[in-house]
């Protein structure tokens, strides 16, 4: 666990903050152990800011990542940052019902399941 939260802090300390100056780090990891990081990419329009967790996760998916365990998401604040609604959809499609821990700069650290974050989720099982 400390080496995913080490690897989220590190991803973070390359967050593209550009302008709400919050850094987000995330570290996804896979059944097999693989880590994939990601952090928050902002840019000119606003619009088209991409999340820690995002990028971490379009990331594995890029390296051929099927089956994921966890995820840590590294923040500043004593609030922890708790993923957002898109990235919670993202999360549970691709990843599933996967352990989330939050955790901040201080050394705290807030252990969920992705379905108390996403409670009665839309997914493919709609409609196939
Ligand atoms: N952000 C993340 O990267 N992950 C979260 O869980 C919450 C928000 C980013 C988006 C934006 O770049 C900045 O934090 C402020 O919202």
């Amino acid at each position: 666990m400390d080496k995913l939260i080490g690897a989220a802090l590190f991803a973070r300390e390359n967050a593209r903050p550009s302008y709400s100056h919050f850094k987000v780090g995330a570290a996804l990891e896979e059944e097999s152990g693989r880590i994939h990081t990601g952090c928050n990419v902002e840019n000119a329009t606003y619009g088209l800011t991409v999340c820690a967790e995002r990028v971490a996760v379009f990331k594995a998916l890029s390296e051929g990542a099927t089956k994921f365990r966890r995820i840590v998401v590294a923040a500043e604040g004593t609030r922890l940052a708790s993923p957002c609604g898109p990235c919670r959809q993202i999360l549970w499609e691709f990843c599933g019902n996967i352990e989330v821990i939050l955790v901040n700069l201080r050394g705290d650290a807030r252990r969920t399941m992705l379905a108390d974050l996403l409670p009665d989720p839309f997914d493919d099982k709609v409609f196939r």
